[in-house]
């Protein structure tokens, strides 16, 4: 038997990172705000098209908790969550003193469950607490059933925080993941596709809310 390691994602360097951090050092610009973030959200924000605004953050955690507080979500408020996520994706609800709704993935995507989605809404609204957001997530990158979660959230009128935290890269129907949210998020976290060590984005359709 095999005891070799197979990492989950061992950092891959594209040539130029030496570089840029000499290039910081030279230019004496060690800050976490500049030219660099800027260029860094445009980047993004030209990669993931849509008209979309990107704000650059210091945790993927850290953006789902803004844009939970950006969709109102208050103490006392039900939001929804997949059962099967990191942590990280219904941490933020409890920071707000909320409640986390938990509804099974499905077997295809490993995403939220549309009819099982639906039934929790309902069950909810029964017992007069309507969720305030639903948070989906795109989960090692594969994409949820965007198509019918938006419809069950178009229909009880309840917005959508999109976690594409691990999703940079990947697109349903040849739109990018990380556009499909009212918010959405990305990670930079060491594990993900493309990471600055520790590191988050918050993705919207409005520069207001961004
Ligand atoms: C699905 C998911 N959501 C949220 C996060 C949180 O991102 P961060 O580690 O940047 O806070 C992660 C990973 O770390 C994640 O895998």
């Amino acid at each position: 038997m095999s005891h070799s390691k197979i990492w989950l994602s061992s950092p891959h360097m594209g040539g130029t990172e030496q570089h840029y951090i000499q290039e910081a050092f030279d230019a004496n610009w060690l800050a976490p705000l500049g030219s660099n973030v800027n260029g860094f959200e445009k980047d993004l924000e030209n990669y993931l098209g849509n008209e979309v605004h990107v704000g650059a953050l210091s945790l993927g955690t850290a953006a789902i908790h803004l844009g939970l507080i950006l969709l109102g979500v208050q103490a006392g408020d039900a939001v929804i969550c997949q059962t099967m996520t990191f942590s990280a994706s219904a941490n933020p609800i409890l920071y707000l003193g909320a409640s986390p709704v938990f509804v099974d993935s499905e077997t295809n995507t490993w995403g939220l469950c549309p009819q099982a989605l639906e039934q929790a809404i309902q069950d909810n609204i029964q017992k007069g607490k309507k969720p305030k957001a639903i948070i989906a997530v795109h989960l090692f990158g594969v994409p949820y059933q965007v198509a019918a979660i938006r419809k069950v959230a178009s229909t009880y009128q309840i917005p959508v925080l999109e976690d594409a935290a691990s999703a940079l890269g990947s697109s349903y129907k040849d739109q990018k993941c990380g556009t499909f949210g009212d918010i959405s998020i990305l990670s930079f976290n060491g594990n993900k596709i493309i990471t600055t060590s520790g590191g988050g984005a918050i993705v919207t359709h409005t520069a207001a809310l961004k």
